[in-house]
């Protein structure tokens, strides 16, 4: 045991949330790296049902710290709502939750100044804007918000600048300006007692022998720099970026666990070469229940895709794989897999950087018997249909990764953990969870 990421190896929604949720048991805390309530990580205990936007999964386990790193923005609205909601819900949030004082804040005008953004379906958050102003260097960050002097100075210079730029682009909505900066004053007071220096904090969690568990949000395909870009995200969801976005070294970091879906999905637009477009991908997503955490939009479903998933595990260097939603492909006769790809007469070796090479991408599908049989629940790895086991070692055999862990259900118990596996000497087995 010691520091693990673990993070989305496809466009997001991979079941992170779940995964999070269940092994943050094994660690002394959780650190949410990047993003912001862009991202919606479900978790399910019992008869409750939990959407995690800003803070981490592991806030449901009594006793443990959780941590939002500097490489988020942080609406403070949304923050707090999700607070509230999950303590009138009987977590206990106060005392275990650790606000990085270098993250950004985010305010409504960067939901104006989204408008201007090329139309990729964002989740209309203002997560990109709000991103902008960070790499821009005019950004207001935890710190300065929970300063009133520096915090007036800040607010009214920025501000100002903002609403000028959007008059002069015609995007400019009504916002009452005074009125938002009262009312982020009134959330700083609520805020300033769970912030830190979490760098620090965790250093010294670290040094002290205790260990930390990076929740990664949204998926590497989203990611900045490596994702389907201009269609990605505004942050680092890769492995790098739990580094970058905690300020916690690459030298602490034990391994990266990598979550996917036993199929693909994607929210939003943007390039995806496995996309089903006929009654299958329908099949998928009402098996699936493939809608959006956040925006409730349907996600489009396709087949499981293994060079990119030889990609984002190439990019990560993900020691194990999770494959979770094992049970949505139960009714299928036969389940097509991606194996390479080709464009006209020549093979694709490595994923292409534009969006018009990946649109002409041509996968080559092998397809493998389905099991017809329900794995719904199942906990056990030899309780599984020979074909889904078969499924899961072709997977294995060729992204070149293990499948350390597998996802029955949306509940803690609905979980694998194979023994031996590398999964198993990084996070643990669940049954002693
Ligand atoms: P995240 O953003 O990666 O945390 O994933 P989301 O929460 O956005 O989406 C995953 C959805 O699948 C949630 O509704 C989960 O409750 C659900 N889920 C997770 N694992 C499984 C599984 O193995 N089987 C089924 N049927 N549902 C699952
Ligand atoms: P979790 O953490 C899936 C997608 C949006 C859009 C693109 C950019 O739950 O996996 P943004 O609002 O971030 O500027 O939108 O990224 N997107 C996600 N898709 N899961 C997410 O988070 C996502 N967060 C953003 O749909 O295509
Ligand atoms: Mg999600």
């Amino acid at each position: 045991m010691g520091n693990v990421i673990i993070l989305g190896s496809q466009w997001g929604d991979e079941g992170k949330g779940k995964i999070v949720d269940l092994f943050s048991a094994r660690f002394d805390i959780v650190a949410r790296y990047q993003g912001g309530h862009n991202a919606g990580h479900t978790v399910v205990v019992g008869d409750k049902k939990f959407v995690l936007k800003l803070i981490p999964s592991g806030i449901l386990h009594p006793g443990k710290q959780a941590v939002i790193g500097n490489g988020l923005v942080i609406d403070p609205a949304a923050l707090l709502a999700e607070i509230d909601a999950l303590e009138s819900a009987g977590v206990q949030v106060g005392g275990s939750l650790f606000i990085s004082n270098r993250a950004h804040v985010l305010f409504p005008v960067h939901r104006m100044m989204e408008k201007l953004s090329v139309s990729i379906g964002t989740t209309s958050r203002g997560i990109g804007p709000c991103y902008e102003d960070k790499m821009g260097r005019r950004g207001i960050r935890i710190a300065d918000l929970i300063d009133p002097a520096v915090f007036r100075a800040q607010y009214d210079s920025v501000m100002e600048q903002k609403v000028a730029i959007a008059r002069a682009l015609g995007i400019y909505e009504e916002l009452d300006l005074p009125r938002i900066r009262d009312q982020y004053e009134t959330f700083a007071a609520r805020i300033r007692p769970m912030v830190r220096d979490t760098s620090v904090l965790l250093n010294q969690a670290i040094r002290d022998g205790k260990t930390v568990l990076f929740e990664g949000a949204q998926g590497t395909m989203l990611d900045i720099d490596h994702g389907t870009y201009p269609f990605v995200t505004s942050s680092s969801a890769s492995a790098g970026g739990a580094c970058t976005g905690t300020g916690v070294a690459p030298t602490r970091i034990s391994g990266v666990i990598g979550v996917s879906k036993a199929y693909i999905t994607r929210v939003g637009g943007g390039p995806f070469p496995t996309e089903a477009l006929d009654s299958t991908g329908d099949l998928i997503r009402r098996r699936g229940n493939e809608f959006g955490a956040v925006t409730g939009r349907p996600r489009r479903c396709g087949w499981f895709d293994v060079p990119l998933l030889r990609y984002t595990a190439a990019i990560n260097g993900f020691d194990s794989l999770v494959v979770t939603k094992l049970d949505v492909l139960d009714e299928f006769d036969s389940i097509p897999v991606c194996t390479g790809y080709r464009a006209g007469a020549r093979e694709v070796e490595e994923m292409p950087p534009t969006v018009a090479e990946i649109e002409k991408l041509e996968p080559v599908y092998q397809r493998l018997p389905g099991w017809r049989a329900a794995t719904f629940g199942v906990c056990s790895y030899h309780d599984l249909p020979e074909k889904a086991r078969d499924y899961l070692a072709f997977l294995e055999s060729r992204t070149g990764v293990e499948v350390g862990c597998i996802s029955t259900g949306p509940e803690r118990n609905q979980t694998i953990v194979r023994p031996g596996s590398r999964f198993e000497k990084l996070v643990g087995q669940r049954n002693s969870v």
